[in-house]
Order: structure tokens, then C-alpha cells, then sequence
């Protein structure tokens, strides 16, 4: 029924790790100006790489939430690696597809998953290859890549 696939209105109902980590390995928040939308992402890595824990807090649409919960359960367990494969078109298929109009919303946890890791690499002095450094208003790059 409606717009929205039972996935995600069941992530959105019931979203997965949600809430913050103290002293977390990274920390990424990004928003979206457009639609004033928040993201904060909590990354917690072992010593050899690997996403042991990760939670989100967002000010964000419903779809930015199912996203976001999405998102976090695909990364779990996952190495640093794996976890930049993550992207949100794998998170839309996860969740069985967004309406069109909402796919911007995905973007949201990609992007705040990314400043984590950023945070993560620039706290650890290392580089992660693939890695891009994080904008604050991930707006500026739609609109890159509009044109
Ligand atoms: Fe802003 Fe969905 S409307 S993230």
C-alpha cells in the first residue's frame, strides 16, 4: 500500500541503531540545505579495520531515516573497505526501492557514513583509498551532478 515499500516503512517505524557512541573511532555529520535535513554518524573500528559498532542520529525525513537505518545495518561487521562499497543505491535496493522523489534522502547516510570515515582516517593518520573529503551541505554536490 502507498508509495513506500514495507521495508521501509518498517525501517523507518522501527529504526536500527539509533542513538551515539562515546569516544567513537569517527563521527561524520552532514546535512542537506536544501530540504534542512541533519545527519550524525557514530563509527566505532577495531584495530584491524572493522566497523564493530556504528549508530546515527538524525533531524531528517522519514526516508532519510529508513535510509539511514539501512545503511547501518549494511555496515556492521563490515571493514572500511567494504563499507565505502555501501552506497546508497545498494541502501535503495536493500530497502526495495524509494520514490524518486526521495532519493536525495539517501544520500544523507552515504554522505554522513563518509565524513565518519574521514574523521576516522584523519584521527588515525591514515588514507583510505576511494575516499573523498566530506562537504557539509551535500546540496552543493547534487547540483554538481545535475549538470
Ligand atoms: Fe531531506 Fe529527505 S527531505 S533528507
Amino acid at each position: 500500500m502507498g508509495m513506500y515499500s514495507e521495508k521501509v516503512m518498517d525501517h523507518f517505524s522501527n529504526p536500527r541503531n539509533v542513538g551515539e557512541i562515546e569516544n567513537p573511532s569517527g563521527v561524520g555529520t552532514v546535512g542537506n540545505a536544501k530540504c534542512g535535513d541533519i545527519m550524525r554518524m557514530y563509527l566505532d573500528i577495531n584495530s584491524e579495520g572493522v566497523i564493530q559498532d556504528v549508530k546515527f542520529k538524525t533531524f531528517g525525513c522519514g526516508a532519510a531515516v529508513a535510509t539511514s537505518s539501512m545503511a547501518t545495518e549494511l555496515v556492521k561487521g563490515k571493514t572500511v573497505r567494504q563499507a565505502l562499497e555501501v552506497t546508497n543505491q545498494a541502501v535503495m535496493e536493500a530497502l526495495d526501492g524509494l520514490p524518486p522523489v526521495k532519493v536525495h534522502c539517501s544520500l544523507l547516510a552515504e554522505e554522513a557514513i563518509h565524513a565518519a570515515l574521514w574523521d576516522y582516517a584523519q584521527k588515525n593518520n591514515i588514507e583510505i583509498e576511494g575516499l573523498e573529503e566530506p562537504v557539509n551541505d551535500i546540496s552543493e554536490k547534487e547540483e554538481e551532478e545535475e549538470y
